[in-house]
Parts: C-alpha cells; sequence; structure tokens
C-alpha cells in the first residue's frame, strides 16, 4: 500500500513538473518566461510580439520576425547562415510587414518603403504596385487555398482510395485541430507524384482561417517547421508515409485581384521572345533541310538523265 501511495506522489510530481516549463510548441524562435508563462517573439529591435502558443502563430507576425532575423543576420533555418556578404538567397516574396493588433495582415504593405500595395489575409500581393497614397479599403479574405504537394518516390503504389481521410487527419493534426471539413478536394496523380489538396470555406466564414495553416506547410515543406518539434509532414496513407519534396499555394480570394498585365509583361514579353526564337529557329532548320534534300534529289536526276 505504501509503496503505491509513494508512486502517486512521484507521478503527481512529475506532473506538476512539466506543467509547469513553459514552451511554445507553435514557434521555435519564441522565448518564454514563467510564472505566469507567457511568451514572445522579437520582431524588431527590443519590439517583442506577445504569441498565443496553442494555437499557430499568425503569418503576419512570423513573417514580420523573419525579417527582423534576417537583418540581424540570423539565420532562419536556425542552423547555417550566410556564408560570406554577398551571398543571396532566394526569399520567397518575403517583406516586412505591417500588422493588425490581432495579427492579421494590414491591408496597404509598403515594406518600410514608399512603395505600397495591397494583400489579401495571407499576406499575397493582390493589386498593382503604387506609390505612398494607394488606396486599399479593406483586407481581402482568402477563402480558398490549393496546397500542390509533390510527394519523394516511394516503394509500391499510394493508396489513393484513403488519400483524402489521410490527409485531413495529418492536416488535422500536425496544424493545431484544424478542422478537417474544410479540406474539400484531395487529388492525386502517380506519375508525377503530386497530390493537390483544396482548402476551402465558406465565403464570408471569419471563424476559420486558412492561410496560418497554409504558411506552416509551406515551411514545412520547403524549409524547416516553425514548430518547436522538428518532426516531419509526413501524412501517413495505409501503411505508407509520404514525405514531401516540394509545395506550390494558389490563393484564391473573395474578390478578384486586380494586377495587370503591365507588371507581369516583362516575363510574358521573355517567354513570348523565346517562343517565337525557338519558332523561327524550327522553321530554318526545316527550311534548309528540305533545300538539302531537293538539291540531293535533283543531283541525282541529273546524273540519272546523263546515264541515259
Ligand atoms: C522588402 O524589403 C527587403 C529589404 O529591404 C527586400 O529584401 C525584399 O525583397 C522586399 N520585399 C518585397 C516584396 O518588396
Amino acid at each position: 500500500m505504501m509503496k503505491i501511495w509513494i508512486a502517486l506522489v512521484l507521478i503527481a510530481f512529475a506532473a506538476g513538473a512539466s506543467a509547469q516549463t513553459c514552451t511554445c510548441e507553435t514557434m521555435k524562435w519564441a522565448t518564454c518566461e514563467e510564472n505566469p508563462c507567457s511568451c514572445t517573439i522579437l520582431i524588431g529591435d527590443n519590439r517583442k510580439q506577445l504569441l498565443d502558443c496553442t494555437q499557430l502563430i499568425p503569418k503576419c507576425y512570423l513573417m514580420k520576425a523573419e525579417m527582423y532575423r534576417r537583418s540581424k543576420g540570423q539565420s532562419y533555418r536556425g542552423f547555417g547562415g550566410k556564408p560570406d556578404e554577398n551571398a543571396i538567397v532566394d526569399n520567397d516574396g518575403i517583406y516586412d510587414p505591417e500588422c493588425e493588433n490581432d495579427g492579421k495582415f494590414r491591408a496597404k504593405q509598403c515594406n518600410n518603403t514608399d512603395q505600397c500595395w495591397c494583400v489579401n489575409s495571407a499576406g499575397v500581393r493582390r493589386t498593382d504596385k503604387g506609390d505612398k497614397d494607394l488606396k486599399c479599403d479593406k483586407l481581402v479574405e482568402t477563402y480558398w487555398v490549393r496546397l500542390q504537394l509533390v510527394h519523394k518516390p516511394v516503394t509500391g503504389e499510394v493508396a489513393t482510395a484513403n488519400l483524402k481521410a489521410a490527409i485531413a487527419d495529418a492536416i488535422h493534426k500536425r496544424y493545431r485541430n484544424f478542422n478537417k471539413d474544410l479540406v474539400d478536394k484531395v487529388e492525386y496523380d502517380p506519375d508525377s507524384r503530386m497530390i493537390v489538396v483544396d482548402v476551402k470555406k465558406e465565403m464570408g466564414n471569419r471563424k476559420s482561417d486558412l492561410t496560418h495553416m497554409a504558411y506552416y506547410m509551406e515551411k514545412d515543406v520547403k524549409v524547416l517547421p516553425l514548430f518547436k518539434n522538428q518532426d516531419k509532414f509526413e501524412p501517413t496513407i495505409g501503411n505508407q508515409k509520404l514525405e514531401m519534396e516540394s509545395i506550390l499555394v494558389y490563393y484564391v480570394d473573395e474578390e478578384a485581384p486586380t494586377i495587370t498585365m503591365k507588371h507581369l509583361s516583362g516575363g510574358i514579353i521573355a517567354v513570348i521572345v523565346v517562343v517565337v526564337l525557338a519558332v523561327v529557329a524550327g522553321l530554318l532548320v526545316l527550311f534548309f533541310a528540305r533545300r538539302r534534300q531537293n538539291q540531293r534529289y535533283n543531283k541525282a536526276q541529273q546524273r540519272e538523265m546523263e546515264a541515259m
């Protein structure tokens, strides 16, 4: 009897001790202080943002923190870093955002410059860039995200029958109880190993947010998890674990974006020029090949004539 009591007391002690350790499971860069437990992240010199570590951290805070870490030369991977002053990285369209008090993006963003643009609730630019006087009357909500994932090769076939449930389950578990019902459609192409996941909410729904989950997943696949726990995002389908090798996120907003072709024209012109050049080159090759063939044919004909 005594032994049981001692064991119980020890267990209670251990439970109490573990409840006291104060960490931020949803943000590896956070610093936490105990009594009472509160966690913050640095988003500027002496600027701390208080975090709710029971939830995914709003993307706006995360981008701000990442920009600050970059400006300090701290690696946002938590490892490695700039090997040289001139080293460059592909910074995935990141900027230093303005956040609202609740962590939402300000509708108008300027990246600390005189050039401004309007963003959606995912912080993604949805208008042309303008000057400081640009008006963005409201933050337009992203109600649909498409996560286009490619998984690493696996042995055997992927059990597609359970794919949707398995993906929804993995998303629900990993991204802090993300509502499974919002996983609308999952499609799979075995040849390209591509999984297309459509996550969609009703237009007007302001209770659920899709963009934080999408951002965490993007980081999971492209860089390293934002979570304290560095386990990979690896949905289990049947008895197979699918490790992801790439991700592309599309955002669909409640209102269509107003980006005009003008700003895309550089890239599009380049593509058109390349295509036109390729076509011209192809035609030239064909033309000369034909001509040579004709010449040969003519010569052969001539010889035949002479022989006669
Ligand atoms: C924002 O500014 C930073 C540095 O000032 C720059 O590296 C980054 O490319 C800018 N981002 C955008 C989207 O303009």
